[in-house]
């Protein structure tokens, strides 16, 4: 199986970052020639076929990191997520859930980009449940049927286009959104050399030169946006802002935006 020097990395900084079920969810998952396989698919089809960005190892690793980096800070600050609130499992359990979505919630664009959220879940279904039943003993039905209920929830409303509950599922959506730093949309701008519709959204998503989580002030997290030029401002109303908007997260969120060198503006 071969992986980019640069999934490589990701991968090392995932495990790095997460907890001991969380951890083992995360190996079988990157120990898996077909899920490689049908990702590096999902991404011909993506770029070559759809003129879209990444959305294959890379783009779903880097929302997970987003992910996870969320799920600390509102961990830190003694947010508990649903499961925890809800009596059903622990953090642990929560984090995995969202990683299992943040990895797998792209798949289905090995097939069409509409509807993609949908299709995800069934080609992540065979993968959720062969990952989650062997990290648990047989009897353990309940916890699995939690975490495999959440890393669903976490694929299907990665679009904004349908509402979720779970402060879970919505890390998942932010996380995803957050992917969206220069170079990482540029890959179709490369590729394409006419004027297509659609085009502002990569014209405006190359002008983001930095998307920072870090600890907000006065809530738990804090996202800024910095980019090169104002045209980047298109990417945060249309495309990050209403996936926020929609996210259970939403309250525990600051949101700033800027040109580099300009004040920033604030969102939330
Ligand atoms: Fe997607
Ligand atoms: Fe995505």
């Amino acid at each position: 199986m071969k992986k980019s020097v640069k999934q490589q990395q990701l991968e090392r900084r995932i495990l790095r970052m997460l907890s001991p079920k969380a951890k083992a969810a995360a190996e079988l998952i990157f120990a898996d020639h077909e899920l490689q396989a049908l990702q590096e698919y999902a991404n011909i089809v993506s770029i070559k076929r759809l003129g879209f960005n990444d959305h294959g190892p890379v783009h779903t690793r880097m929302a997970t990191i987003n992910a996870i980096r969320m799920f600390k800070l509102l961990n830190d600050a003694g947010i508990k997520m649903n499961l925890e609130k809800e009596g059903v499992g622990t953090a642990d359990d929560s984090l995995t859930g969202v990683i299992l979505a943040a990895l797998l919630h792209d798949l289905g664009m090995s097939i069409a980009r509409d509807g993609h959220e949908l299709i995800s879940i069934e080609l992540a279904r065979p993968f959720i449940d062969r990952v989650v039943d062997a990290i648990h003993e047989e009897h353990e039905y309940e916890i699995k049927a939690a975490i495999k209920s959440i890393a669903i929830e976490g694929i299907f409303g990665h679009m904004a286009t349908y509402k979720i509950h779970s402060l879970e599922a919505g890390l998942v959506l932010i996380g995803d959104g957050s992917d969206m730093e220069k170079g990482r949309a540029r890959i179709s701008v490369l590729l394409s050399d006419k004027v297509r519709v659609g085009d502002i959204h990569r014209t405006s998503a190359s002008a983001i030169n930095k998307v920072k989580i870090i600890k907000g002030k006065e809530r738990p997290i804090r996202i800024e946006v910095e980019m090169e030029s104002s045209v980047g401002f298109f990417q945060i109303e249309q495309v990050f802002f209403p996936k926020i908007n929609i996210s259970p997260v939403k309250p525990f969120i600051e949101l700033y935006a800027g040109v580099v060198g300009e004040e920033m503006l604030k969102y939330l």
